[in-house]
Parts: structure tokens; sequence; C-alpha cells
């Protein structure tokens, strides 16, 4: 499957990278992660290019990584900077990928290095201006094509079936607003005067029985997406509202499996490292054992074909996901110098 290369994606939270290798696979090509002693996190193929073992089974010594099998070693950069067998040849340089660490995330360039830009990272500065008692975050490989975990995020109907008791209640109820601007998608529910979802009444006096809620998804490609939400009771300004600031960040694996990174602040309770835990705790559990075996599933009945091509009905709710697909699959057919549609791009009119 054709994969967006020039663009940054999430090879793994900052603090993941360690002088331990760490193997991850990212667009179907295998990488190994690490830290140098110097700090500076790099990414090589995690193929040594001697006899092609896995980087990732070696040691990190400096600021270079060791083959385990017969020991070169390369640097960052790919550069074979010891050979304990003779002298230094450059023929088995490893190709490396450029790495940048912002927002408490290291983020890889798996395309052309000249094109990767750092400026183009996604601002998600408030992550890192979270202390630390309201910031948490998590990470899972989904068994399923990430466009699945983006749709799953776009449309948070799904909520008040697979969630019923904790975040789902009032989706279904609330017509969502979506508006697309350049190359982004807004999806914004604005529930009014309803009984808050179980969650959301965990934020409000005890006994608050009806509750102004929003929530507000805005998706950028290839699949970063920001959700804040918040809650107050009815009739409430929104300034005093309990609201909770979050990312979805999905990473293409396979075609098949998706690293999805995510993480949430809060603007409530912000030194309650308890209910920092707590909140933690029930969306690992949530993400882990509904929405992830959910997707899993999805994939399974879809086999190896094309979303498009088994014709998904399309109802209202499939807006915002619709649209994000269609200007990923553009971007992705400009990458490949394509700018005409063909048939694996989703249908330009749909009832949604
Ligand atoms: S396979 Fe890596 S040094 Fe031989
Ligand atoms: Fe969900």
């Amino acid at each position: 499957m054709a994969f967006l290369k020039n663009t940054w994606y999430v090879a793994a939270w900052s603090d993941e990278l360690t002088s331990q290798p760490l193997a991850r696979t990212f667009l179907d090509e295998p990488v190994v992660l690490f830290r140098t002693d110097q700090g500076v996190g790099c990414a090589l193929r995690d193929r040594c290019g001697h006899r092609f073992a896995k980087l990732s089974v070696g040691k990190i010594t400096g600021s270079a990584i060791e083959c385990r099998y017969h020991g070169l070693r390369f640097d960052g950069n790919g550069t074979c900077i010891g050979n304990p067998h003779g002298p230094i040849n450059q023929a088995g340089r490893i190709r490396s990928y450029v790495v940048h660490e912002a927002h408490r995330a290291a983020w890889i360039w798996m395309g052309d290095s000249g094109l990767a830009d750092p400026n183009l990272i996604p601002d998600l500065s408030f992550l890192g201006k979270a202390p630390e008692s309201a910031f948490s975050r998590g990470y899972i490989r989904g068994r399923g094509n990430y466009e699945l975990f983006t749709d799953n995020i776009l449309d948070l109907s799904h909520a008040d079936f697979l969630h019923p008791t904790t975040l789902g209640g009032n989706f279904t109820r609330t017509r969502a607003k979506v508006t697309e601007d350049g190359d982004r998608v807004a999806i914004h529910w604005n529930i009014v005067g309803e009984p808050p979802s179980p969650f959301a009444a965990n934020r409000l006096p005890p006994g608050t029985l009806s509750a102004d809620s929003w929530t507000e998804v805005e998706w950028s490609a290839p699949a970063v997406m920001v959700l804040r939400n918040g809650v107050v009771a009815a009739g409430e300004a929104r300034s005093n509202g309990k609201s909770s600031h979050n990312v979805h960040i999905m990473t293409p694996e396979t075609a098949g499996s998706t690293h999805y990174f995510y993480a949430a602040t809060r603007n409530y309770d912000v030194g309650d490292l308890q209910l920092n835990a707590r909140i933690a705790q029930m969306r690992d559990r949530i993400f882990a054992t509904e929405d992830e075996p959910m997707i899993a599933g999805q994939q399974t009945s879809m086999g190896d074909a094309n979303f498009w091509d088994l014709k998904p009905a399309l109802m209202r709710i499939d807006e915002g996901p619709v649209r994000a697909r269609r200007i990923l699959a553009r971007l992705i057919a400009a990458e490949h110098g394509n700018t005409s549609d063909d048939a694996s791009l989703p249908p330009r009119d749909s009832d949604a």
C-alpha cells in the first residue's frame, strides 16, 4: 500500500529512546531507534550492511550502535566508524532517517531527508507545557490499518455503543459539525442540556443531571488528531468548564498494523497525581480492550481488500472520516506524481 512518505511521523515518545535499541517498523521499513551517549535520538534501517543481522539486537557504545554478530559499529548517520576485523569501508553503510524531538515525542521522516523541515511538525506544544501531574501518555500497537484508527477518533458516535459506561452517551443524538480548511478537517460536537456521560459526570458536582459539553477534533495529515473536550453544568459559562486537551497520533507500521500514540492533559485538579493515574488507567483499558479489538476485527474482516473497493455504506457520521481519507489520498497521489483520481480514492460524493 502507498504511504505518505514526506511527512513527520511519531516514532516513539521521547523517553522511549534510550541506550537500549528499540526495534519498530514504520511504513513497512524495519527501523532501529536509539539514543547516543550525547543524548541524540537516532534512527537507522534495522539491517546491518555486512550480513544483514538485526542491528536492534546490538548495543550502543558511545555515539554508535554495534552489530552483535561481528561487531561493526555505525553512527547515527549510518556511517561505519568501527571494524574490528580490518580497515573501515563504507560498502555496508546503513540508511539513516532524520529524527527530531518535539512535544515529548521523537518524530521520524521516512521520505527524502532533504525535505525534513522541523517547522512542519504539528504544534503540540501544550503537551510540553503540561505539569507531570496533569499529563499522561500511552502507546498501543494496533492490529489494523492506521486509517481505521483515524476513523475511530473522527467518528465519536461509536462511543455511545462501544463505551456506553464511560465515554459514551450523547454523540449519536448530536449531529457533528464538520469543517474542512486546506488539508485539515475539524469535527465539533456541541451537546446542550443532556445527561453527562459517566466520564464527564466525574468532572461535575455530584448529582448534576444536565450538562453542556463540547468535543472538538482537529485532524491533519497523515494521522495527527488533537482532541479537546469540556463540560459544565447546563447553562454555565464554558469558561468555567473542566476540560482536557489530548492527542491521538497514528503511525503506520504495515498496511494492517499501527503504532497508536496518545496523550492527555487537563485544566482541572492539575496537581492530583491519583486522578492523573486513574484517567490514564481508564483510557488505557478502554483503548486496549474496546477500541483496539474492534478495529482488529474490522481489519480481519477486510483482509487485504482496499477499503473503498468493499463499498462501505456511508452515513452522515462518516463525513469527517471520509473528508480526511480524501485529503490523505490526494496527498499520497500527489507524492507519487499522480494528481488525478483513481480507483483507490474515496468517492467524491456521498450522503455523508
Ligand atoms: S552482520 Fe553485522 S557485523 Fe556481520
Ligand atoms: Fe473509542
